[in-house]
């Protein structure tokens, strides 16, 4: 029987509508950038990873804006991260208080600030340390846990394959999300899908395959290959949460200009609201190059919407775009 990524699944107890999942995306993956994932479609959404030494000691920013939750997001997977079993205990404690219905465990995070501490990817070179990590978060919060790792921290390594069983075994943990390249390619290279398709033989619980997924084509197409049990979009979904929809045969085609303007326009209102004017100003640079790709604007177009020094110009560009005429600035 073909698999469909229409196919609903479980996770940890709860009901995910179908196999497409937004990843965890550090400095991105905030309750409104998961909000429009699931408005267009994805089943689950992951969180950005937060610092569970952030949880413990209570930094306000922390919690009020990483643990943030929508209401219409649930069940939501808050990613944690960190290297000390009872401070993740006490993080994932907190992070459940403020409404998380899983708690996900980053083991695969290559940046150095990260690693050096002991935590993200440095965890695979430590199984001990890891299932008593995952064991911790799974009593501290009395929730299901997930982790997500990498294949190993060098070339040709397969400890997180190794990794993956122990703590499906040792620690309970209710999936794992494999990104099939190793910790020192960071995010380039091509993931190994054969890899992954041995871990989903080798493990009960089901994988989230995470890696290269940027075109619908190679997602479908990763997704039968591997057996996985849902796909990750990452960089994929920038600028383009239409994907999900797409990938779910509930639309055909790019968004229109109309779609994206006021899609940008609903992310400007929501980045406000999270952040307050000024501060949303500063955060949305980084989202406007997405955006300019997905509206088909040439370099000089788009220039005044990816240097937009406040939202109130990102907003007159969206005015102005949305009554110039289409060709005049398309690519
Ligand atoms: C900007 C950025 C931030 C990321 N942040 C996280 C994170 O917080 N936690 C995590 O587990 N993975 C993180 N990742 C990895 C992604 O979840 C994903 O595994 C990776 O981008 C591979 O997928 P892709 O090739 O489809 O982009 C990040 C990746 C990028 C590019």
């Amino acid at each position: 029987m073909t698999r469909s990524l229409n196919d609903p699944w479980v996770l940890g107890g709860h009901r995910v509508p179908n196999r497409l999942v937004l990843a965890p995306l550090a400095g991105i993956g905030n309750w409104f950038v998961r909000l429009q994932a699931r408005r267009h479609g994805a089943g689950l959404a992951f969180s950005e990873m937060v610092s569970s030494f952030g949880l413990k000691y209570g930094d306000r920013r922390t919690l009020s804006e990483f643990l943030r939750i929508h209401p219409e997001e649930h069940p939501v997977p808050i990613q944690l991260f960190g290297h000390d079993p009872e401070v993740m205990r006490e993080g994932a404690a907190i992070a459940a208080e403020h409404g998380a219905d899983l708690i996900d465990i980053n083991m695969g995070c290559p940046v150095r600030k990260v690693v050096k501490t002991g935590a993200g990817a440095s965890l695979l070179d430590e199984p001990e340390r890891a299932v008593a990590l995952a064991r911790a978060a799974g009593e501290g919060s009395g929730l299901p846990v997930t982790v997500k790792l990498r294949s190993g921290l060098r070339p040709g390594e397969r400890t997180g394959i190794e990794l993956a069983r122990r703590l499906a075994a040792e620690a309970g943990v209710a999936a794992i999300s494999l990104h099939p390249r190793h910790a020192s390619q960071q995010h380039t290279g091509e993931p190994d899908y054969t890899l992954a398709a041995e871990l989903v033989d080798r493990i009960e619980i089901p994988v989230l395959l995470s890696g290269g997924l940027s075109s619908d084509e190679r997602a479908l197409a990763a997704y039968e290959r591997t057996g996985a049990a849902a796909v990750m979009l990452a960089r994929g979904s920038l600028g383009n949460p239409w994907r999900f929809q797409r990938l779910l045969g509930l639309r055909d085609g790019e968004p229109t200009r109309a779609e994206v303007i006021d899609e940008l326009r609903w992310v400007v209102d929501r980045a406000e609201e999270h952040l307050g004017t000024e501060r949303a100003g500063r955060y949305l640079r980084k989202f406007y190059p997405w955006y300019a790709v997905t509206l088909g604007l040439r370099k000089r177009a788009a220039e005044p919407l990816v240097t937009a020094p406040t939202t109130a110009h990102a907003r007159a560009f969206l005015d102005r775009l949305s009554s110039a005429g289409a060709p005049a600035l398309a690519a």
